[in-house]
């Protein structure tokens, strides 16, 4: 069927080069790429590999050299603190200029890991666009994971720097950065030479000179300092994701598909010209925070929000409105989560009312599955279209949206809309064939994978082809399952491996089981996500004893719920671990998790044929109704 959507997918499909080639010159290069795509070497695919540009000339000198420079391209908006400012492209430039040259005087060169563990302060941003202007590679870590997570990204990247801030704040409680970063920095077999610290007004902490300095002494002989000409495959940032097991996956992102192909989305997914405000509610620490607060809108060179708040607490569920009708918003990006927590506390809209919204038009969900509910709560409320759509750390933007720039399509409920030009995605069945429409099975995007997406993992090409490009030859395995209807429309019904969802953060159980194993009393576990209204999945723990133990339940799990937090991080909401006799497993030993999981949301399971003893799954239902867990969702 011809349709606007239709012929822009089908040209990005049959030809990509010239599509792909045709974005690049929206993008500011100091020499033009005359070749678009390498495909030589598969799975490892190269865009625009002789082209040069830098990733920060894109997002400020560029608007800048184009008469913009006054225009305001960050607002900071901060209900826990009471702060608010907004700074200009010019303003902008000038202080990441100045901080590129703090890191060089430092010695951070092209290529150099550096380490940004922060609160939602521009000074995070300015960081992260000062590694850009030198071409150091930035990797962000989440202001919620705990030293351990913090140690291993520092010996995995091996990084030359980190920056950080005294502290961070959470609703209720001040989140000391130095001693987490304390803890990492003696943990981690890598040692960094050098440590900055932002100190937050009213919360300084003391450093130990001459290893640790303060953001005001790194600034003190720091020069003005230009950008640096990168090769389009050099990589911009290093951003580290769960993976199925305890060792986070370092995904890459190359510098000339990175622009191209976030520039491109700005308009054609979300339809933002350069005039408009836009916002995502999210944190620097995870990709949507890397895309669509710092980077993709100022490639577009529009004006984007930094919202160091919650949708609720700070101080109530009118923040969100707040903010779109203090800076006129035209349209705002979150997680389900967000919508969940502010329809719990203020079901009616009451404070909706009070505010202006007359500027705002669409709402853009992701991260975790968006319930039909939700997205119909939000819409009665907004009035305007509810958008859900789907993408991953990996990819950096979304592999299947409503296009709004292009063409507005229907919604239909509990889907994430259609691919997006670049993405031709697909499904495979158990048996290795095609799915036809409707038909479930694992979720897959045919190779070579747009601009944007990740070329390879830090340090592991390895890893790459055999975790994602090696079950299906010739397609990149997203590991989410579900299914293509009629219309084209994607479905995404699960995950396929052991990465659970979180309020829209990303974690992983084997990572918590990691955790719990190195429990002296614990002989065995298993930790699964379990349906929950508000945060979508919340992790459980079920933890058998070694023989012997003497010490109470209560205390073990006590134990090791603090453990969990203290090696991942409050992020991991690990909250319920109960001891159990046993564990439900197959004859060869499998630990039948998934059954677990359907008994404790209390949906239909058909009894595992290889079970071993099946007795054990009307015991831990037992054991899930004594602890209040059975039908949690
Ligand atoms: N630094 C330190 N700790 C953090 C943190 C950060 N940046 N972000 C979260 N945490 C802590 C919280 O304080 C909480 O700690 P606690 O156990 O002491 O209460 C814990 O991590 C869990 O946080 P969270 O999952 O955010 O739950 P919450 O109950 O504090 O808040 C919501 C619930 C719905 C308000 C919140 O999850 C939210 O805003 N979700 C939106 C999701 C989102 O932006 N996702 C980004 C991907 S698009
Ligand atoms: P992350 O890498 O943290 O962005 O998490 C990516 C995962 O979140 C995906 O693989 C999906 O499992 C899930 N996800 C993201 N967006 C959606 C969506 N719109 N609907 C359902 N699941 C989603």
């Amino acid at each position: 069927m011809s349709s606007k959507f239709n012929d822009i997918y089908q040209k990005s499909i049959n030809s990509p080069e010239e599509f792909w080639g045709n974005a690049a010159q929206d993008i500011f290069w100091f020499k033009k790429p005359t070749k678009i795509l390498n495909k030589s070497n598969p799975p490892f695919y190269k865009w625009y590999e002789d082209g040069i540009t830098n990733t920060c000339y894109n997002a400020l000198d560029i608007h800048i050299d184009l008469g913009k420079g006054s225009k305001t391209a960050l607002i900071y908006d901060s209900p826990i603190t009471g702060n608010k400012s907004k700074f200009t492209y010019e303003e902008l430039r000038s202080k990441v200029s100045k901080f590129a040259g703090a890191l060089k005087d430092l010695g951070v060169n092209k290529g150099d890991r550096v380490i940004i563990y922060m609160p939602m302060i521009p000074e995070a941003v300015v960081a992260m666009l000062a590694c850009a202007r030198i071409g150091a590679i930035h990797s962000v870590v989440f202001g919620g994971f705990a030293s351990n997570e913090l140690a291993s990204r520092i010996d995995d990247s091996k990084a030359k720097l980190l920056v950080t801030a005294s502290c961070g704040f959470e609703p209720g409680r001040t989140v000391e950065y130095k001693p987490l970063v304390d803890e990492a920095i003696k943990q981690a077999q890598h040692k960094i030479s050098k440590m900055i610290l932002f100190q937050r007004k009213g919360h300084e902490v003391k450093l130990n000179a001459p290893m640790e300095i303060s953001w005001e002494e790194a600034h003190a002989n720091a020069k003005d300092t230009d950008c640096v000409e990168m090769n389009s495959n050099e990589f911009a940032y290093i951003l580290y994701t769960s993976g199925t097991t305890g060792t986070p996956k370092g995904i890459v992102r190359d510098i000339g598909g990175h622009i191209v192909a976030l520039k491109w989305t700005m308009k054609n997914i979300y339809n933002i010209d350069e005039d408009d405000i836009w916002w995502s509610a999210s944190d620097i620490g995870w990709i949507v925070g890397h895309s669509y607060i710092v980077y993709a809108p100022l490639f577009k060179g529009c004006t984007t929000v930094l919202f160091e708040g919650k949708p609720v607490g700070t101080p109530d569920a009118g923040a969100f409105w707040k903010i779109i009708s203090d800076y006129k918003v035209k349209s705002l990006f979150t997680a389900p989560t967000a919508f969940r927590a502010i329809k719990k506390e203020d079901p009616e809209g009451k404070f909706f009312s009070k505010y202006d919204l007359s500027k705002f038009e669409s709402l853009f969900l992701a991260g975790e599955r968006a319930d039909p509910d939700t997205i119909k709560w939000a819409e009665n409320l907004l009035k305007v279209p509810v958008i859900d759509h789907w993408w991953q750390t990996e990819t950096s933007w979304a592999i299947s949206s409503n296009c709004t720039g292009i063409e507005m399509m229907k919604t239909k409920y509990g889907s994430a809309c259609k691919a997006v030009p670049g993405y031709d995605v697909k499904i495979i069945k158990s048996d290795q064939t095609l799915a036809k429409p409707n038909e479930m099975g694992d979720i897959v995007v045919k190779l070579p994978l747009p601009p944007g997406t990740f070329p390879t993992l830090w340090n592991a090409d390895q890893r790459y082809k055999e975790n994602y490009m090696s079950n299906y030859e010739g397609y990149y395995q997203t590991y989410d399952a579900g299914h293509i209807d009629e219309d084209g429309y994607i479905w995404i019904m699960s995950r396929t491996d052991d990465i659970i969802n979180v309020a829209g953060h990303r974690l992983s159980t084997g990572a918590i089981e990691e955790v719990l194993s190195e429990h002296q009393s614990v002989a065995e576990c298993a930790v699964l996500g379990i349906a929950d209204k508000l945060k979508g999945q919340l992790p459980i723990g079920l933890i058998v004893l070694k023989a012997g133990v003497d010490k109470d339940n209560e205390t073990i799990s006590k134990e090791c719920i603090q453990m969990v937090r203290d090696k991942i991080g409050p992020v991991a909401a690990f909250k319920v671990a109960i001891v159990i006799k046993r564990l439900p497993k197959t004859r060869s030993g499998k630990i039948l998790r998934g059954t677990i999981r359907k008994i404790a949301d209390n949906v239909k399971y058909k009894m595992p044929p290889t079970i071993d003893d099946p007795a054990i799954l009307d015991e831990i239902k037992q054991d899930l109704i004594e602890n209040k867990i059975l039908n949690n969702g």
